[in-house]
């Protein structure tokens, strides 16, 4: 059997990242940082070798889907829509539809295709709940959302700060995120 060396992996999902960046040059530095927390808190967790390298190409990958969203929707300043809310939402699945035929991806891909799954079953795309995410999708849930409320973006001019941040994510913690989870990055923030 052919085994693909490691840096050939990461350059593969390298390219990806490229992809992403020819439709938003936000996105790519966004799924830069969030492959820093979500390791962060990978290493702290001391997850297996095997898991922290599907966690980083997950979340590295996590909004490749994108890349089928229309421009004028992805870099709208105004409030979205319903029916524009609907298509931002399918990048998860486009995600997935585009990485899960890579073999060293393939988990990666089912990680990522749950990045926006909420504990309390009120996620997308498939409303799932509690232990029935990845451990590692939850894990990119909070530094996804840490890095959205701590970085600019093209459709919001607040940027929070690391205990605001922190807070938020405390007060969403056990609703939309793992508490666990949420303690282990709040002290990683606090001691950085
Ligand atoms: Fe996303």
């Amino acid at each position: 059997m052919y085994i693909m060396k490691k840096t050939t992996e990461i350059n593969m999902v390298r390219a990806f990242l490229n992809f992403i960046e020819i439709k938003d040059k936000y996105t790519k530095g966004h799924c830069q940082r969030v492959a820093k927390y979500s390791m962060l808190i990978g290493e702290k967790m001391k997850l297996g070798e095997n898991d922290l390298r599907q966690l980083k190409y997950a979340a590295l990958l996590h909004d490749i889907g994108k890349i089928g969203i229309p421009k004028d929707i992805l870099k709208k300043k105004e409030r979205l829509h319903e029916r524009e809310y609907e298509i931002i939402k399918k990048h998860s699945e486009i995600g997935y539809e585009i990485i899960c035929k890579i073999d060293f991806l393939r988990t990666s891909s089912e990680i990522l295709l749950q990045h926006h799954e909420r504990i309390d079953g009120r996620g997308y795309p498939s409303c799932l709940n509690g232990n029935s995410i990845s451990i590692l999708a939850k894990i990119i849930s909070v530094a996804d959302s840490y890095d959205a409320m701590t970085s600019k973006r093209i459709y919001k001019d607040n940027v929070l700060s690391k205990k605001a941040a922190t807070e938020e994510l405390r007060i969403n913690s056990g609703t939309q995120f793992d508490p666990k989870i949420v303690d282990v990055f709040s002290n990683i923030i606090k001691s950085n």
